[in-house]
């Protein structure tokens, strides 16, 4: 087996080479392909909805939803363009004006679609959150994005609002999706949609105007907002095009939840305004209904990730190949390393290797990744795409850098000037500006370039998480941790694993009067769950008598990973004490 290179597996119907894609890359032709808004106007939805409508397509399949219950739901672009519109007029008639932040709380279900595209329509920002978040996540989010309205379902508002509803004087409006409210500033969203009428023009948005704001975490501090404006569309509908060569009735599945960038700008936009059908399956991971969905739906693009990747390697080869993969033609991955292992798995078995993609919450959209006309290096991200210019740099000052040459190895950064490159960190100015230097954008990832371009991940260069393809900040969950009454200090670390990637690893030091035991660990874990939710808690707590620190008392989690993975300890200088 030569795992050094493997090459795009021809099929029959590859769609024809796009002329435009032949001429020399300018953003400004990128833009030029899509319509816009009378008088210079751009608008997400526009482009995702109501101009496939405008070309004809408005009775072709735009959303194809698969319950968890087996139900199953198709709506036509007209019909999304109808009821995005009536949720616009609906937003209109609570009062929400341009820039005010709708935030949605949902699984994976029609409304969260509808919502997403009716608050774009109405130049409001549309700010999702992830479902399995607890009530603090929740809680925070809802905070600081100041958010007048949230969309959520009555179980997830008893659940993780409501009792908070104190907490958020901003929250003017709760739209429920399966229930009616029976208390002042809940009521349900259908009825709201049903009130209103189907048309509905969208007013003037400026390419520059905010649309969406996504939460992500960093090393300190609570999450950060990353802003996003309506001129992210020119990167989510080219990039939908030059790397999954997207074209209008091609079926496409990405499994990413909405609740995180990726089933954003990849869950919604760049299908849409590429005239695709979404597949949308409310249900987890399941490997049998995974690959069932593949066949029956005859999925042609599929975007998944390294997590559900190793978890369907798992489940074997005997399983893949009693489906008919046969119209899949394009499979990709995000959000974590995707080990070489995966990307041949995925040619043996599929008939198309994973082809690995990179970026982030904050570039909007894929800047990075292997696409079908150059060779794949298994364990390499692949190649800048188009427009983008990347390097691999050493921050020399505080608005310096140092570019660096193939082989070594540094920092992951992006030359300023793509059109959904986030434009700012909620009320955090000063965080913004500290990702850039000298008109690059610097990622926080380490990376390497081997001698031909191709880029290679090598790790963070901070102490976020990556967990199951969910990025957690450690500061988020050692908070909560610190509310327990017998818990001091708090440190987490990512801790490898076979199939999650991370999982979260909590080290505590306890109060005086409280001791270690068994009972102790199982109670701050469940805590921490319920606080925080599944996705984001530690999985495994050790107790500790202390944590390392720097002598200005900030805990070295670096120390701590590299004690619990037998690693050289490096640069012990700041430590408080020796106690390393
Ligand atoms: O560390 C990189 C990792 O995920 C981070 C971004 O996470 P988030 O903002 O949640 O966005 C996830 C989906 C776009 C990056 O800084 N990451 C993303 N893609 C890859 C990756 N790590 C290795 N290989 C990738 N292909």
């Amino acid at each position: 087996m030569n795992w050094t290179t493997i090459s795009n597996t021809p099929k029959p119907d590859e769609p024809a080479p796009n002329p435009a894609d032949a001429l020399p890359f300018s953003w400004e032709a990128a833009r030029a392909e899509l319509e816009g808004l009378p008088g210079g106007g751009l608008n997400i939805a526009h482009e995702a909805v109501d101009r496939q409508v405008r070309a004809g397509r408005g009775e072709a399949v735009a959303l194809r939803w698969l319950g968890k219950n087996g139900e199953r739901r198709e709506f036509s672009y007209a019909e999304l363009a109808r009821l995005s519109n009536r949720f616009a007029n609906g937003l209109n008639r609570l009062g929400i004006q341009r820039g005010d932040r709708v935030c949605a709380l949902v699984g994976r279900i029609p409304e969260l679609y509808i919502a997403a595209l009716g608050t774009l329509k109405a130049g409001a920002v549309f700010c999702p959150l992830f479902s399995a978040f607890g009530p603090e996540p929740v809680r925070v989010r809802l905070v600081k994005s100041r958010a007048r309205v949230l969309v959520t379902t009555a179980l997830l508002h008893e659940r993780k609002v409501r009792a908070q509803r104190g907490d958020l004087p901003d929250l003017e409006h709760v739209l429920l999706t399966d229930g009616r409210g029976a208390e002042p500033g809940v009521r349900s969203f259908h009825a709201l949609l049903d009130a209103e009428s189907d048309r509905f023009v969208i007013p003037f948005t400026d390419p520059e105007d905010w649309a969406l704001l996504h939460f992500t975490s960093g090393t300190t501090g609570s999450p950060k907002g990353a802003i996003h404006v309506h001129d992210a569309v020119v990167a989510h509908r080219l990039t939908g095009r030059r790397v999954f060569e997207l074209r209008p009735g091609d079926v496409y599945w990405c499994t990413a939840d909405p609740g995180w960038v990726t089933g954003v700008s990849y869950g919604i936009v760049a299908p849409l305004a590429n005239g695709a059908t979404l597949v949308v399956d409310e249900a987890e991971f399941d490997a049998n209904r995974w690959y069932a969905i593949l066949e029956r739906e005859r999925v042609n693009v599929w975007y998944t990730a390294p997590t559900a990747i190793r978890m369907l390697m798992k489940a074997g080869t005997d399983l893949v190949r009693s489906h008919d993969l046969s119209a899949l033609r394009f499979a990709a991955s995000v959000g974590e390393p995707l080990h070489p292992e995966g990307v041949v798995w995925g040619r043996e078995t599929l008939g198309q290797p994973f082809h690995d993609t990179w970026w982030q919450t904050e570039t909007g959209a894929i800047m990075i990744a292997n696409t079908r006309d150059r060779v794949i290096r298994p364990g390499s991200m692949g190649l800048p795409l188009p427009g983008i210019e990347a390097a691999i740099v050493r921050r020399r000052t505080a608005d310096g850098v140092d570019l660096l040459g193939p082989g070594e190895e540094g920092e992951l950064a992006l030359r300023v000037g793509w059109p959904s490159l986030f434009r700012g960190y909620l009320d955090d100015a000063e965080r913004y500006r500290q990702c850039f230097a000298a008109g690059w954008y610097l990622t926080g990832d380490l990376a390497t370039r081997d001698a031909d371009g191709y880029y290679w991940f090598l790790g963070r260069a901070d102490d976020v998480i990556k967990t199951a393809g969910h990025l957690i900040g450690p500061f988020e969950v050692e908070s909560v941790l610190l509310e327990h009454p017998a818990v001091a200090e708090a440190g987490m670390i990512g801790k490898p694993d076979a199939f999650a990637g991370q999982i979260i690893k909590a080290f505590v030091t306890l109060k005086p009067g409280h001791a270690p035991s068994d009972a102790l660990r199982k109670e701050l874990i469940g805590f921490a769950r319920t606080r925080l939710g599944p996705a984001v808690a530690p999985r495994e707590l050790e107790f500790v008598a202390n944590l390392p620190k720097t002598r200005s008392g900030k805990i070295m989690r670096r120390l701590l990973r590299a004690r619990e993975l037998g690693l050289p300890l490096g640069d012990l200088s700041a430590l408080e004490t020796d106690e390393a």
